[in-house]
């Protein structure tokens, strides 16, 4: 008797809809604003709808097309502006404590606390995370910026090794194109060349004086003669892309040197999640490499969900799932082995990930104590988005004159600083 009692129970809360409504108590929409629309970004962000549907929560979408989030980040000023923002937006670095500082960020220590995040995740990610010592965004992964992507059987065809400085990749160049093949895959708008330039400049200048430049824009360095130097090379690099190169998307080059048409792209760990998406092996097909002369250092870039005041009570709880469920390890896991990067829980069974997502996990630990671990100035983690914007100007236009100056060049980017500061 008990039995059906209870079974009929079971079947008319059903028939009333109310048996969902009581096992998601409090579901809400989070609208997320993010850029992840290519191959293995989709796949990455996918996993986060899926989980936060999972707990009865609605997604709503909001991709803007676009690598490194320019785009992203006007379509988040006018939304916000006219008093509608999203519940959360991919938000980075000095970017998130701008948006703080406006007032248009909550507040998520309750939600920390209840997950130990200072005790789970490294110091570099919880300040990053913060403003004014409290929870305003959550990190989501740990990309790491200073990268070599090489395709391996187009380079052991042309007798090439993977170069460990520019002088190498010069003349591994020079064979690469004497085999066909275009040595370096690049995509020219102003955040990939401005990645390609860091890089380089973190070798010419080293770890300590990339901090002095980038960090605490020092007028002595960013005028100095590594930096003559950086831009010396940046510019003999350019003799090795295609004349295709301007406007191109980032994951556009990847696809270049997945299908052996160029040899090479310089680019964060996020090209990973392409090679995965296409089925790629590290060590077999393709390899990763620290960029020529940085293997000492990790350029880091930190990807981060900000969250925004909202006045609904079930989206807010719906925000606070969505925190809660990105630092949750299955979320880590399954998110960064599709993105390419590492998780940001230290904490974290490592045994699914392949190389060179162990490389860079031991790397980030290393660097974290010798200093060489440095934010990245072109994905918003080293300076104000001001500072950044007059950088790209300078570097962009740089690399687009075949007939610019170097130093003038070190010069033309100390004065943009000084202006921007
Ligand atoms: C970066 C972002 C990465 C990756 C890349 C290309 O700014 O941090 O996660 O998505 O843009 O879109």
């Amino acid at each position: 008797m008990k039995t059906i009692k209870k079974s009929l129970l079971t079947v008319s809360l059903l028939s009333a809809g109310l048996f969902s409504a009581t096992q998601f108590a409090n579901a809400g929409e989070v609208e997320v604003l993010h850029w992840w629309t290519s191959g293995g970004e989709a796949k990455s962000v996918a996993v986060l709808k899926e989980m936060m549907e999972k707990e009865g929560h609605t997604w709503k979408d909001f991709a803007v097309a676009g690598g490194g989030g320019e785009s992203a980040m006007t379509v988040l000023k006018t939304r916000a502006v006219s008093g509608n923002p999203p519940a959360a937006a991919q938000i980075k670095g000095h970017n998130i404590q701008e948006w703080a500082d406006l007032g248009f960020l909550t507040n998520l220590d309750e939600v920390a606390k209840a997950g130990n995040w200072d005790g789970i995740l490294p110091q570099v990610v919880a300040d990053t995370s913060k403003y004014q010592g409290h929870y305003v965004s959550v990190p989501v992964n740990v990309h790491r910026v200073n990268w070599l992507w090489a395709n391996k059987v187009v380079l052991d065809k042309a007798g090439v090794k993977v170069p460990t400085s520019w002088d190498e990749f010069f003349t591994a160049g020079d064979k690469l194109k004497a085999a066909g093949v275009i040595p370096l895959a690049h995509g020219g708008q102003p955040w990939q060349d401005a990645t390609l330039f860091e890089a380089i400049a973190l070798e010419t200048l080293g770890n300590a004086d990339y901090n002095k430049a980038f960090v605490d824009l020092d007028q002595a360095t960013l005028s100095g003669d590594k930096m003559v130097e950086a831009f010396t090379i940046f510019k003999k690099v350019h003799g090795y892309i295609d004349s295709n190169s301007p406007g191109r998307d980032w994951n556009v080059a990847t696809s270049m040197v997945i299908n052996g048409t160029a040899a090479m792209q310089v680019m964060g760990d996020w090209a990973k999640g392409e090679f995965s998406a296409a089925n790629k092996q590290p060590g077999t097909d393709y390899v990763c490499a620290p960029t020529p002369g940085t293997d000492d250092a990790f350029t880091f870039n930190i990807d981060s969900f900000a969250f925004f005041k909202i006045k609904d009570k079930d989206n807010q709880k719906a925000q606070q799932d969505l925190a809660k469920t990105i630092l949750s390890k299955d979320f880590q896991e399954v998110f960064n082995l599709n993105k390419g990067s590492i998780p940001v829980r230290l904490d974290m069974d490592m045994s699914k990930f392949d190389q060179c997502a162990l490389d860079a996990m031991a790397s980030f630990k290393a660097t974290s104590k010798t200093g060489g671990l440095v934010p990245s100035m072109a994905h918003g983690m080293s300076t104000t988005s001001y500072v950044q914007g007059a950088m790209y100007d300078v570097i962009t236009n740089f690399f687009n004159d075949a007939d610019a100056d170097p130093k003038q060049a070190a010069q033309q980017l100390a004065k943009a600083v000084k202006a921007a500061e």
